[in-house]
């Protein structure tokens, strides 16, 4: 492949997807096609900003007539499809973003790569996916790449109508490609709306700790640059029209995982113990919340040999770390619209 067109990179997850594929394949041109909506920023890129094999794009996926022209123009050899609204909360309080991004979105991109190419060979799409698709576990079980599909919210249901369609697009097109359903991701550059990247800054600003319910909802975490790895494998090596499932086998209810982190932020503040707990406050739980998710990841840990890298302890060490000493970035993402939407919701 010579052109690789990566849809979200100034996002969280895209940012670490586009730096590792662009240092890693120096020889292969590497496209950042983003909106640059309050999720998406540029700052997360600055350290390969220059590289001769990046490009950055400033457009939008809704935008048909563009995309198609964008694709004539570049015939990309390879898409790796992660543009999208991706917070829960914000799909409950305003679903047609979600249904425009997700759905209409994946939809234009996959119209332009099959009208760009007449012969499919060695060509690929690859859609970034969410465990969330397949609903909420109770108690026990593990979702498997044959669970069911059962979203919830109109951000899981916009994710799941996209997964449709790109399989739809495979067997009644042949477009060659391959999906990936990931759960709870964490890591520097997350947008502080998400639940750990919020709770930082809050605790770095002595507000009050929002936990939804009782706490006792549960998510399976895996290390953002771990996620990125398992991409780069799904990418080259994984099976065309198969879905893989990617997880850290990491499953924490809320509560306990809050309190871990407020345990770790009073010692890296110098800070009394038990003082950052004090801030937890329990509020009205989100509208349809889903119970449980945790992933079965054997299919990619058997047939492509990826596993987590990071223990959690590592990780989230890091994390912690990341966020304390880019206070400026924190500061930067949360100033303007976030703030008004932040405190509409929660004060
Ligand atoms: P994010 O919200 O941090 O980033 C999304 C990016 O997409 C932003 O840069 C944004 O500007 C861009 N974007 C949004 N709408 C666009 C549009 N119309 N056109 C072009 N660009 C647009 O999201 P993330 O957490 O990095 O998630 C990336 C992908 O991975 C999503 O598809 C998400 O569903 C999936 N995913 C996320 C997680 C997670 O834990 N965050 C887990 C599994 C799967
Ligand atoms: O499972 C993968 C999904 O994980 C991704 O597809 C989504 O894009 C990503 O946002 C994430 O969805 P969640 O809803 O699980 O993540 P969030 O960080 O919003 O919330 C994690 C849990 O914490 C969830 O049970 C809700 C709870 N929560 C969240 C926030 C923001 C709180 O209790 N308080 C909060 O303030």
């Amino acid at each position: 492949m010579k052109k690789i067109l990566i849809t979200g990179g100034a996002g969280f997850i895209g940012s670490h997807v586009i730096r590792l594929f662009v240092n890693k394949y120096p020889d292969i041109q590497i496209f950042n096609l983003d909106k640059l909506t309050y999720a998406g920023n540029l700052l997360n890129l600055s350290d390969i900003e220059s590289k001769p094999n990046y490009t950055f794009i400033k457009g939008d996926i809704v935008d048909a007539p563009f995309i198609d022209a964008l694709f004539a123009k570049h015939q990309f050899d390879g898409v790796i499809h992660l543009a999208a609204e991706s917070h829960v909360d914000r799909s409950i309080s305003g679903p047609m973003e979600f249904i425009f991004t997700n759905i209409i979105g994946t939809a234009n991109l996959l119209n332009a790569f099959k009208a760009t190419w007449k012969d499919f060979t060695g060509k690929l799409f690859y859609h970034v996916s969410t465990d969330e698709v397949y609903g909420s576990l109770g108690d026990e079980g593990l979702f498997t790449e044959t669970t069911p599909y059962d979203p919830k919210s109109p951000y899981s249901a916009s994710k799941a109508s996209s997964d449709h369609i790109v399989r739809a697009y495979c067997h009644t097109y042949g477009l060659p490609v391959v999906i990936s359903n990931c759960s709870n991701n964490y890591g520097p550059n997350q947008f502080p709306e998400k639940l750990l990247p919020l709770m930082i800054n809050n605790i770095r600003h002595n507000k009050a700790l929002p936990i939804y319910g009782k706490g006792e909802n549960v998510r399976d975490w895996l290390y953002v640059i771990d996620h990125a790895r398992a991409i780069d494998l799904v990418f080259w090596k994984g099976k065309m029209g198969e879905t893989y499932n990617i997880g850290g086998n990491n499953e924490w209810t809320n509560i306990d995982l809050v309190h871990k982190l407020c345990e770790i932020m009073d010692r890296k503040l110098g800070r009394e113990p038990a003082t950052s707990a004090k801030l937890i406050t329990y509020v009205t739980d989100r509208a349809g919340h889903d119970l449980r998710y945790a992933i079965d990841a054997s299919k990619i840990k058997n047939e492509l040999g990826w596993e987590p890298s990071l223990k959690f302890d590592e990780g989230f060490d890091i994390t912690v770390d990341w966020y304390l000493s880019n206070k400026e970035w924190l500061d930067n993402v949360t100033s303007g619209d976030y703030q008004k939407y932040y405190d509409e919701q929660y004060l």
